[in-house]
């Protein structure tokens, strides 16, 4: 058995499949997530496709006295935490505009907790989630990781805010080793379509849209802006499978655990679809058909953006595996499969109540923090 690891917003989307890959590779995941965005399903699910129980803790990661309380736990069962993927957040474009402050609360404040507890536990290795938000309109494309940062969102500006935090952390203390995931646009699901993403009420973005008007829950997908500089004229992403990202997490922290590290890197594949690129594999590969209406660009979209997925393989050894076909045929299964994602809104919240552990029958797998 390898080391234990804390992930933070361990049963979210990109969560709970970083948590399969985690478990393949031999580590002893345990999950933090107060549940703003996900379902106490996705853990289990995970538990019933590896066949391994997987400790989860409903806290918020802004507590200082809930990470404490974890971390302190398991030094004191003689296991202790090892290292940290970083992924709980606030994570929509547009809301972070609309409600900045609940995003630096969350992305900054959570951070900032998180590493305090860290240090007190002598918990040396991080790896975080960041995004190519971070870079905002590209000065030129593939965007490399010295290209300078220019985020164009609240949400861009915290993750950037934590990035730099990292590295000041790692001056002050050299054994500090951190690595920086910029992602860029992951979709698609796991093979089994037992996980995938299951977001709380109309998606913010294109591929879970697209899946949902497949799936006949929405009418039309409204494609924003046709008149971009770009080969049909919509916008142009560096979408990935969510598999491949969780296996970059994997690489990472291996990284982190091996070296003295410093290291950014992107998470893409190196090129980028069109918008109507995309329908036009997911109605292919679905069967299905997604009727598009055209309408104005939303407001702070960059015309493209893709990564120079270089950084990743010469110190990661890490590439892109998956073709957009593979993610589009995934994609479709999980919502074929799961039409109202792990269950509809009004339900999640009622399971998540039934399953409250209660006090008498609190494990170390249920405890409930904070
Ligand atoms: P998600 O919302 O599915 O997962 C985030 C998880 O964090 C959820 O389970 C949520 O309940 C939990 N969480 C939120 N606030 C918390 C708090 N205060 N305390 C504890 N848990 C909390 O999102 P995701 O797509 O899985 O994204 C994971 C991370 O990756 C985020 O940090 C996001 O900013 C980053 N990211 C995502 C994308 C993307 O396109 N999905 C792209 C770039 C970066
Ligand atoms: N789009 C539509 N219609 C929709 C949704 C999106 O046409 O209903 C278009 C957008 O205009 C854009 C493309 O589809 O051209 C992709 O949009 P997404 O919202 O799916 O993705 P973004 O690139 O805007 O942002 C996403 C996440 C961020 C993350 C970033 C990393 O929302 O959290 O990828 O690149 F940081």
């Amino acid at each position: 058995m390898r080391s234990m690891l804390l992930i933070t917003g361990g049963a979210g989307y990109i969560g709970s499949h970083v948590l399969v890959e985690l478990i393949a590779a031999g580590y002893r995941p345990i999950v933090l997530d107060n549940l703003s965005n996900s379902s106490r399903l996705a853990v289990q699910r995970v538990e019933g496709l590896t066949g391994l129980p997987v400790p989860f803790i409903e806290g918020d990661v802004r507590s200082l006295r809930s990470v404490r309380a974890v971390m302190s736990f398991y030094q004191s069962q003689g296991t202790p935490i090892e290292g940290v993927i970083h992924l709980a957040g606030c994570k929509a474009v547009g809301d972070s505009v609309a409600h900045p402050l609940n995003y630096y609360d969350v992305n900054v404040g959570g951070a900032t907790a998180l590493l305090t507890a860290m240090r007190q536990y002598a918990v040396h290795r991080l790896v975080f989630s960041s995004s190519a938000c971070v870079y905002g309109q590209p000065l030129s494309l593939p965007v490399k990781e010295q290209h300078p940062p220019a985020p164009t969102s609240p949400y861009g500006r915290t993750k950037l805010i934590v990035e730099g935090m990292l590295h000041d952390l790692s001056t002050a203390d050299p054994t500090f080793s951190f690595v920086i995931l910029r992602y860029f646009n992951p979709i698609g699901a796991h093979f089994s379509g037992r996980i995938g993403e299951s977001p709380h009420g109309a998606p913010a973005n294109l591929f879970p849209y697209i899946a949902q008007v497949a799936a006949g829950r929405r009418r039309t997908l409204k494609v924003f802006g046709n008149d971009y500089d770009t080969s049909d004229g919509t916008g142009v992403r560096d979408y990935l499978h969510v598999m491949d990202v969780a296996r970059g997490h994997v690489t990472a922290m291996e990284y982190a655990l091996q070296h003295r590290a410093r290291l950014t890197v992107n998470l893409g594949t190196g090129s980028g679809t069109s918008v109507m690129e995309l329908v036009r594999t997911f109605e292919r590969m679905s069967g299905q058909a997604v009727p598009c209406s055209f309408t104005q660009r939303r407001p702070g979209d960059v015309a493209a953006i893709w990564a120079d997925a270089g950084r990743a393989w010469q110190e990661l050894g890490w590439k892109a595996r998956y073709t957009l076909e593979q993610m589009c045929a995934d994609g479709w299964r999980w919502q074929h499969q799961n039409p109202d994602g792990y269950l509809a809104p009004v339900r999640l919240r009622r399971y998540n109540r039934l399953h409250e552990p209660t006090p008498s029958l609190r494990t170390p797998r249920e405890q409930r923090v904070g």
